[in-house]
């Protein structure tokens, strides 16, 4: 029985990410809090399984290509969960300075590059061998199913 494909979960994840944080944007800009707070919980269940799947499976398979670059990648994971948690703590509130939602929408173009580099992943993921393919697949479902979002995921399983 075949598992997930993971290049393919792993881009269509990056498309749902990328809509989000441009819904994010607009309504930081429409000064629309609980719309931007409601998308960005949506987010947060979303990055949770897909964060997971890169650092405990994508991200030592591709180690193989990318040796110690790899340990930049993580780096940018943290910057990405000090990002989301930053907005998340912003939009605690219901009413925005223009600073703020400024600030915010800043906030979320920056993550909108980290998507559009983490999708650049799929072009080396598709020279690993067929059953390092499965296996991610195997590994992608899993994280999927346990389904902690980013920031308990953060604060809890990623500690180390
Ligand atoms: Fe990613």
């Amino acid at each position: 029985m075949a598992h997930l494909d993971a290049i393919t979960q792993f881009r269509e994840d990056h498309r749902d990410v990328r809509d989000g944080l441009l819904d994010i944007i607009s309504a930081l800009e429409a000064k629309d809090v609980p719309k931007a707070r409601e998308v960005l919980g949506k987010l947060n269940n979303l990055v949770g399984p897909h964060f997971r799947f890169e650092e405990e499976a994508l991200y030592p398979t591709l180690r193989v290509f990318l040796g110690e670059y790899v340990d930049e990648l993580l780096k940018e994971h943290d910057g990405v969960i000090e990002t989301a948690r930053a907005c998340a703590k912003l939009l605690e509130k219901d009413i925005l300075t223009d600073v703020e939602a400024k600030e915010a929408a800043r906030a979320a173009r920056a993550l909108l590059i980290h998507v559009s580099n983490c999708d650049g992943l799929a072009i080396l993921s598709e020279r690993l061998k067929k059953a390092q393919l499965d296996e991610l697949g195997v590994r992608f479902e899993s994280a999927r199913k346990a389904s902690v979002p980013l920031l308990d995921w953060a604060d809890t399983i990623r500690k180390h």
